[in-house]
């Protein structure tokens, strides 16, 4: 589908996000695999956490959505979990549809199953690597065949009893193979200690510690102590990944405030936060409360004169899917910004280097240049609008219709239905902005 957007002369604006993504897929799969009832709250109802529900309910969990939500909140949902080995055998191979977290983590359960299954994806996710978890995985005497010399899913996974050494090593910055390798730790019930070089995303460490297993971190050891999970009700905090495109909205535009209420500010996720501000950006930060163990606050983000930024690194992971949109911040900013250390975009769920880069031309910004783990942008770009495509990914869709509220003509993003697999709210919200 085609999805049209103009320039907005002017911007107030108070909005929800939907539920944190990778909260609501931990709190589904962890909740399944502890023992009895529990609610979910604010869950994200995105096609990528549908697929989760979907593998789950395949896999024997009864998972319902319940108006009797014990929050009063929306978006909630009863699971009943069966206990750490007490999943059924699917009787098809599963599929995770376009979401890498649900088939990296429930790989990790699945290795230690006593049964056979074969887990897939769409045509993306079945491109993107899977060696990295098959390795670690396989190290644990997991026994996985994946696609292509095991770089790729389908993976046919043959559950038996695992027995991981008693340290086993992190080799990407990646948070799905950090939680797949915990979730096999856990199954495998021997104490162990996982290296961890990087500082991705901890809401695995946080949730399994809430649910009562012993998992501690001191620098770079987490030390893992299984035992089987309490079922635990949980509140997922807002996706601070969708609010980026509202708190740069705002940023960008002359003439704009938005503030967006409830968003997850683990300081894991949160780094564009701080990458915004020392760019100049006008961001208030108010209302800071911990839901289930997850800091959130309310968001709001006016009209900034921003300056160009270098983003080195080791940030990278804190701020890895907020990338395309920052890009974008980077186009209105003063100067030129640098991202080194950003190899990982080119496996997401497009190549986020190249589709970014191509959506922002289309847009008219002329001086960007792709290096092989990043870009540079030459800032105070005039955007004309234009032409853009989702190239089936999420945030580029999303990333360039902000690019089009923002730029001078009109812009039309082509295939901007896949806004849903994260946002299934995204277009109306825009439309709203109008009002
Ligand atoms: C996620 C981790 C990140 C992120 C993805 C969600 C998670 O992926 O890009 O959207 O829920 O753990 P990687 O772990 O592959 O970096």
């Amino acid at each position: 589908m085609i999805f049209t957007v103009s320039k907005l002369q002017q911007i107030r604006s108070q909005l929800n996000v939907p539920g944190d993504k990778s909260i609501s897929h931990r709190a589904l799969i962890f909740n399944s695999i502890a023992n009895g009832p529990s609610h979910i709250c604010n869950l994200s109802f995105g096609n990528d956490v549908r697929s989760t529900i979907k593998c789950l309910k395949a896999l024997g969990v009864h998972i319902s959505t319940t108006t009797r939500c014990p929050n009063n909140l929306t978006n909630c949902v009863e699971i009943i979990g069966k206990g750490l080995f007490g999943l059924t055998k699917p009787k098809k191979p599963l599929n995770a549809g376009n979401s890498g977290t649900t088939l990296r983590l429930l790989t990790g359960i699945l290795s230690g199953q006593n049964f056979f299954s074969i887990i897939s994806g769409d045509k993306s996710l079945n491109n993107r690597p899977m060696k990295r978890i098959i390795d670690p995985l396989t190290e644990m005497g997991a026994k996985i065949q994946g696609r292509s010399n095991n770089q790729y899913a389908p993976l046919a996974i043959q559950g038996t009893s695992l027995n991981p050494p008693d340290q086993i090593e992190l080799k990407v910055a990646s948070a799905q193979v950090k939680s797949s390798i915990l979730l096999a730790l856990l199954i495998s019930q021997k104490k162990s200690i996982l290296i961890d070089p990087f500082k991705t995303r901890n809401h695995t460490e946080i949730m399994l510690k809430s649910m009562g297993i012993s998992i501690t971190q001191n620098n770079q050891l987490i030390t893992i102590d299984p035992s089987q999970p309490k079922s635990t009700n949980i509140v997922v905090p807002g996706d601070i990944s969708s609010a980026a495109y509202w708190i740069v909205a705002a940023c960008c535009h002359p003439n704009a405030t938005i503030k967006i209420n409830n968003v997850g500010i683990n300081s894991t996720r949160s780094a564009i936060l701080n990458i915004l501000k020392s760019m100049g950006a006008n961001i208030k930060i108010s209302n800071i409360k911990n839901i289930s163990g997850e800091p959130t606050a309310d968001i709001t983000a006016s009209s900034s004169d921003l300056t160009a930024i270098k983003i080195s690194p080791e940030i990278i992971p804190n701020l890895i899917d907020e990338l395309p949109i920052l890009c974008l911040a980077a186009c209105f900013a003063k100067g030129t910004s640098e991202i080194t250390g950003a190899e990982e975009l080119r496996v997401k769920e497009s190549d986020r280097i190249k589709s970014t880069i191509n959506g922002l031309k289309q847009l008219g910004v002329q001086n960007i240049e792709e290096r092989p783990d990043g870009m540079l942008i030459c800032g105070k770009a005039k955007l004309k609008g234009g032409f853009c495509r989702s190239y089936n990914d999420h945030r580029i869709a999303m990333t360039m219709a902000i690019g089009g509220i923002l730029a001078k003509g009109t812009t039309t993003i082509s295939g901007g239905e896949v806004a849903s697999v994260s946002y299934p709210d995204f277009w109306t919200q825009i439309e709203s902005l109008k009002i």
